[in-house]
């Protein structure tokens, strides 16, 4: 049997207190002093040396809901993003299937950035050549960290149908059997380690918090990963209602939409094929305007912060935790928590899926688009833009009827890359998740064998 690279199982990833101790030890070692060290593989998890989940619960002076908005918090992870487990799992999986071989293979990832980071990163890390394709409109500190971590980039055009066209791209690139895709927006090893790590995780951040359940999970898919993490919190908490949140400026799975925006990583355009519609309940859209003045909000705002009654060392460790998506995330929360009604004991947990680091030039694009970014501008923007959240925009998907539109999405955006409608009809039934979903166990022990 092939030996495959040393990495971790799910099971590790979600409890790496499962891993030896000395690896463990190790990899928290070098996640500090050295981030190219193999043994960084080991720091794929949502936990911290305290095996604590990395989490914000955000201050009701911002928020202005009662109910707890919880944040997790992808920082914490190698590459600075939570992205890089779906692409250890793509490729380990890939590497158990005997369909990726170290050596002969090539990786290919499609992406809007972080996932292409990541690859870049755990290709660096398991010794493969990578080609990130992403398009050419996104933050300039994407590519840099792309090539830092040693992948080619291979840029689309930034246009209506950008991710469509990363896709299409691939779908050429393929051809050559030289090249394996890491394919996010399709392949199901993103479904399992978001909904068995990133679920779990969010079931046990929530211990303690309020009545220690969660009524709402909100994600804003890109490839729609993150947001199987709402079907392991719905078997743990039936009540608990799930939110896709998408740019106001591109309602896709609201309506159809297909503009651009600004919120970098989310609103790709279509419906992904591992997006399971049937546990989505609603979507809500987001003004993409509001992410980015926000982020100016919780970086450059603390004075502001400190006039609505946030601590200044609350305020001054908020400064860095998101990104534009991370924000969005949060304004879907704050508009789940109003609508639902939710109360005190209440949780509601979303998601950060990287931070500050990879967004300077958006705030330096902000200030050059604002004749006026001074204090009294911003302090605005925090009482209109976290405070002021309304609970519009909000559409309920949980009608049958209304669901089919989601189907009829997806049917459009997949049959083109050769899907079958008999293979797209057969994930309206549950039955097809939880046989993805069970797939985890033989992942885990053949990782375990073959490493
Ligand atoms: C910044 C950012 N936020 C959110 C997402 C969406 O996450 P997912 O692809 O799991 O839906 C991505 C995906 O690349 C991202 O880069």
């Amino acid at each position: 049997m092939n030996k495959i690279p040393f990495g971790p199982t799910y099971e590790e990833m979600l409890n790496p207190k499962k891993m030896l101790k000395k690896v463990r030890n190790k990899a928290l070692k070098a996640l500090k002093e050295d981030e190219l060290d193999p043994i960084n593989l080991f720091n794929i998890t949502w936990k911290d040396e305290n095996n604590e989940v990395r989490k914000i619960v955000l201050p009701k002076e911002l928020t202005g809901v009662d109910a707890n908005i919880v944040v997790m918090l992808g920082k914490g992870f190698p590459s600075g993003s939570h992205k890089v487990g779906p692409a250890y799992s793509t490729l380990i999986e890939g590497c158990v299937d005997g369909y990726i071989i170290p050596g002969e293979h090539t990786i290919l990832g499609p992406s809007t950035g972080n996932f292409g980071i990541g690859v870049s990163y755990i290709c660096n890390l398991m010794g493969y050549e990578a080609v990130v394709i992403m398009p050419d409109n996104m933050s300039k500190e994407r590519y840099e960290r792309i090539q830092k971590y040693g992948a080619k980039l291979d840029l689309t055009p930034g246009s209506e149908s950008d991710v469509i066209l990363t896709l299409e791209r691939t779908y050429k690139l393929k051809e050559d059997p030289k090249n394996r895709a890491l394919a996010q927006f399709e392949l199901f090893p993103n479904y399992r380690f978001h909904r068995y790590v990133t679920g779990n995780s969010a079931i046990e951040a929530v211990k303690g918090i309020g009545n220690g359940r969660i009524a709402a999970f909100c994600s804003a898919p890109g490839s729609a990963g993150t947001i199987a993490a709402g079907d392991e919190i719905k078997k743990k908490f039936p009540e608990c209602k799930i939110a896709a949140l998408e740019p106001y400026e591109c309602s896709t799975l609201a309506n159809g939409g297909r503009g651009q925006h600004r919120i970098e990583g989310i609103g790709d355009k279509m419906c992904t094929l591992i997006h399971n519609i049937l546990t989505t309940d609603f979507v809500i859209l987001i003004k993409d305007e509001e992410t980015v003045q926000g982020l100016k909000v919780i970086h450059d705002g603390i004075n502001a912060l400190k006039e609505l009654g946030i601590p200044e060392e609350t305020a001054n460790y908020m400064r860095e935790l998101f990104g534009p998506s991370g924000i969005c995330n949060i304004l879907g929360a704050i508009k789940m928590a109003k609508y639902l009604k939710l109360g005190p004991d209440d949780n509601v947990v979303t998601i950060a899926t990287d931070s500050f680091d990879r967004y300077n030039s958006v705030i330096e694009n902000l200030n050059s688009r604002y004749l006026e970014v001074e204090d009294f501008v911003v302090r605005r923007w925090a009482q209109d833009i976290f405070l002021g959240q309304k609970d519009d925009y909000v559409y309920d998907f949980r009608r049958k009827d209304v669901k089919q539109q989601l189907f009829s999405q997806k049917e459009k955006d997949w049959t083109k890359f050769g899907y079958s409608v008999e293979y797209l009809d057969s994930m309206k039934n549950p039955e097809f998740w939880e046989s993805e979903y069970s797939k985890i166990s033989y992942y885990n022990e053949k990782i375990k064998e073959m490493r």
